[in-house]
């Protein structure tokens, strides 16, 4: 077995657990094929959708690469995880508050190679991310990109998988490479299409992956939402903002809601919108 099919098991098992009192968060990694296809931006927006729809909700920064989950929003943590890892630090310690209330934990570069982690270094994150699962209702886990280990064990670990995915051709080819190199035991496999011109775009995108899918790998994916190319989101990344919170009523903010409430409630997208999105734009108005 190795460590994040023990890690996985270890969680659930510490779920499972009998005591009522105690909260079971979702873990959902998000993750894509191709780099730079917005999952850092849309992992740190859909968080706040969803502390928006009164949900707590962690965001772990697992990304090794440059535009972290910290520099997008302008934070600087004292710790990170590896301090976890390494019993330094608790996770209450490394914790972040981000907007909406989020919770912030980043992962510090290294130390969220779970592929060449000791066992009492795991055993130390278990620690870490139990404390985390009795606190929030919602991990979010930001992958980097690509089928390399580390990422791949991340996704292993979680129990829901986001993959982003735009309408650029190597980023379709590319997150095909990695849905089909993740392991399917119970778990679901989402997909959202970011930067499209039209529903139109999504819904073709999203039936180029999954008919591919379930021809080749027989693997349905569940259709998550598409979002819209939208100058806000760039902006946003700019200025160390969310754009949830900097431009609220954008295409982009909407999209998102609306995939925060799907994800929630487990509704499968029709990609059109409807007196239903209305219904749900309202909701968020009046918890903002
Ligand atoms: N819907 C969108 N509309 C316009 N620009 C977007 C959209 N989504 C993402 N972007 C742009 O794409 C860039 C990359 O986004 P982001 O950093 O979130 O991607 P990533 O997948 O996390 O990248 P990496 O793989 O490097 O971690 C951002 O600078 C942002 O400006
Ligand atoms: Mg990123």
């Amino acid at each position: 077995m190795d460590q994040a099919h023990k890690l996985r098991e270890l969680i659930s098992s510490g779920l499972n657990s009998d005591d009522d009192s105690k909260k079971d968060a979702k873990i959902v990694a998000i993750t894509s094929g191709k780099g730079g296809v917005g999952k850092t931006s849309l992992t740190v927006n859909l968080a706040i959708a969803m502390s928006k729809l009164g949900k707590k909700v962690a965001v772990i920064d697992a990304d090794l690469g440059m535009a972290n989950v910290d520099v997008l929003l302008g934070i600087v943590p004292k710790y990170t995880l590896a301090h976890v890892i390494r019993n330094e630090k608790t996770m209450s310690e490394v914790m972040v508050e981000g907007p909406a209330g989020i919770k912030i934990l980043s992962g510090g570069s290294g130390a969220m190679d779970l592929v060449h982690l000791d066992e009492q270094s795991v055993l130390n994150l278990i620690d870490g991310l139990m404390f985390l699962n009795n606190e929030v209702d919602y991990i979010f886990i930001d992958t980097g990109a690509g089928i390399g280990k580390s990422v791949l064990s991340f996704i292993e670990a979680a129990e829901d998988v986001i993959v982003i995915v735009t309408p650029d051709p190597t980023s379709i080819t590319d997150a095909y490479a990695l849905i089909k190199n993740i392991n399917y035991d119970e778990k679901n496999v989402k997909v959202i299409v970011n930067r499209v011109e039209s529903n139109k775009d999504g819904k073709n995108v999203f039936s180029k992956i999954s008919l591919a899918t379930e021809k080749f790998l027989n693997i349905e994916l569940e259709n998550l939402g598409y979002i819209y190319e939208d100058k806000h989101v760039k902006k946003s990344v700019r200025s160390q903002n969310a754009f949830l919170i900097s431009a609220p009523h954008s295409l982009a903010s909407h999209a998102v809601e609306m995939l925060a409430y799907n994800l929630e409630n487990n509704n499968v997208f029709d990609g059109q919108p409807n007196r239903f999105n209305r219904f749900v734009g309202r909701l968020f108005r009046l918890n903002s």
